[in-house]
């Protein structure tokens, strides 16, 4: 039998980032994951590699890029005749994506010295000095680990009685591979996964209707940014009817049917081509025979842990979106890290409070620390700046004037408490944010640093400006 001094199981985000790091360390390490690709390879990464973010971004970008051609190159002064999309080319480039980045995890698996199986990987047994774990599949063995690191994710979650079939009712998985633009598509949820995949489908020729339970629209977001983003996707032609309760959903030859009551109380029944349930996903232990060692779940599923990942079993660990809880790929990697240098007898430690939120639409929304209406709720005494990009050079050079950004500082310290984005390239802006949060700087800290002109990122210090009512450019 092979002996690991740790043995993590999963191979997404947080698991194979875990596995490399406790590699580094000096660990013989090995890593099991269960994924298959079409052609029954391993595919390791998870979720967020092979129907998550990566191919939802690669999607986002194809899809974006045939918006701007067919309605905003002409501002350029670049005509186009016959434009077209073909689906199945932008699902194919999709697919070799997410392939570059499988390939990239079997390289790093060696290059770090892990031993990767391809395989499901369940408890058998504590053994002495740590854990048996039986892996099933193209790998067949049983592994022992002194440390044991779950990883293994979560799935998307169903309406109740209608499961997926990934041809009609599709998850986030048939979302990404649609092969032909559905005439009318229906999503349920607005959340993240509602507005990038409606946003998707949107823009190459369907039309969109996403249904939400809730009565507010992006509830964690400041509200004032979700206002922002609203009146953008409504112009859009992206339509969100917020606060339905969804009825019968019934599948045919020719396609769904949806039955809802609106938030005036009216019956109605939307038809579509395909229907997308994007209403949050549920943690995975499938599999994983946690019972063999009385590894503790709670009501949700998820392996209950500490604030250090420690699960109630000695030298068992979980990271991801398997515990509490936000399911980010980032946040997943940073515990995965945390992980392993904690069984190095180091301090690992992940910040729960700068974790940056990202909402890959258009305009982007992207965020870090509280938001307006949390302050007031925990009564903390702020200040609010905000800088329209209508106001930045980069963003009407660029021709995407829409939005803003936010900067909320306490009221006596001016330590930057939230910072919140809704426009161009919000995903990348909000690092400076981040890492302004981690160093508890102050909203004068970052309007006193000199930003490259022209840039979007100016808009970020002229918003700490505005926290002190004295911007330059507005
Ligand atoms: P996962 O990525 O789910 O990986 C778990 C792995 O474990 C899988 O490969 C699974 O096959 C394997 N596994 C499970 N059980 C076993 C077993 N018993 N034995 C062996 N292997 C097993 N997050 C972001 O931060 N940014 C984004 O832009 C983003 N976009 C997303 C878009 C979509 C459509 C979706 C669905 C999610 C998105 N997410 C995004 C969320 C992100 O994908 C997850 O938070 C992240 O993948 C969690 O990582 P993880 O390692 O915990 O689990
Ligand atoms: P979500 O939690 O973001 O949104 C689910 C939405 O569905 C909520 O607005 C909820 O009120 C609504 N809902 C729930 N039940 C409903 C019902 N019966 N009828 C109508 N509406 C209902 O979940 P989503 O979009 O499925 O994504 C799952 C997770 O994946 C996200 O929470 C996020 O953690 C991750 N993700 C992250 C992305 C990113 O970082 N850019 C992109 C996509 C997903």
């Amino acid at each position: 039998m092979k002996n690991f001094d740790v043995v993590v199981i999963g191979g997404g985000p947080g698991g194979y980032i875990a596995a490399i790091r406790a590699a580094q360390l000096g660990f013989s390490t090995a890593c099991i994951d269960e994924w298959k690709n079409s052609k029954g390879g391993p595919a390791p990464g998870g979720t967020c590699t092979n129907v998550g973010c990566i191919p939802s971004k690669a999607l986002l970008q194809s899809s974006e890029n045939f918006e701007e051609a067919g309605k905003h190159f002409g501002d350029h002064g670049i005509s186009m005749k016959d434009l077209a999309i073909d689906i199945g080319k932008m699902v194919a480039r999709k697919d070799a994506v997410v392939k570059q980045n499988n390939d990239g995890i079997l390289y790093l698996f060696k290059k770090n010295k892990i031993s990767f199986f391809h395989g499901r990987g369940s408890f058998a047994k504590a053994a002495e000095g740590g854990y048996e774990i039986k892996v099933a599949g193209a790998a067949e063995e049983t592994i022992t680990g002194k440390h044991v690191i779950v990883a293994t994710g979560s799935n998307p979650r169903a309406l109740p009685g209608v499961p997926f079939d990934e041809e009609k009712v599709l998850s986030n998985d048939g979302a990404l591979r649609i092969p032909a633009v559905p005439k009318k598509l229906v999503l349920i949820g607005s959340g993240v996964i509602g507005l990038e995949m409606g946003s998707v489908w949107r823009r190459v020729g369907a039309e969109v209707t996403v249904l939400e339970a809730l009565p507010t629209f992006l509830g964690a977001v400041d509200e004032q940014i979700a206002r922002e983003a609203k009146k953008a996707f409504d112009k859009q032609g992206l339509k969100i009817e917020l606060g339905v309760k969804v009825g019968e959903i019934k599948t045919s030859g020719s396609g769904v049917s949806v039955a809802y009551t609106s938030a005036k109380g009216e019956a109605q029944t939307l038809q579509a081509d395909k229907l997308i349930v994007s209403i949050g996903r549920v943690p995975n232990t499938i599999g994983l025979n946690p019972e063999a060692v009385g590894l503790k779940l709670d009501e949700r599923g998820a392996i209950v842990v500490d604030d250090e990942c420690r699960t109630n079993l000695p030298n068992v660990w979980a990271v991801g979106d398997v515990v509490r809880g936000p399911m980010l790929a980032h946040k997943a990697e940073e515990e995965g890290v945390a992980v392993a240098e904690r069984i190095a007898g180091q301090h690992g430690h992940v910040n729960f409070n700068t974790i940056p939120w990202v909402i890959y639409t258009s305009p982007e929304i992207a965020w870090v620390g509280r938001t307006e209406q949390q302050l007031k709720a925990d009564g903390v005494q702020y200040k609010a700046g905000t800088f329209p990009f209508l106001a930045n050079g980069r963003a009407r050079a660029l021709g995407d004037t829409t939005g803003m950004v936010k900067f909320l500082a306490d009221a006596k310290t001016d330590e930057i408490l939230g910072v919140h984005i809704v426009g161009p390239m919000a995903s990348e802006l909000i690092s400076e944010a981040v890492v302004a949060m981690e160093f508890k700087a102050s909203a004068e800290d970052i309007a006193r640093i000199c930003h490259a002109h022209p840039s979007l990122s100016e808009a970020t210090k002229e918003a700490a400006l505005a926290v002190d009512k004295r911007t330059l450019n507005f």
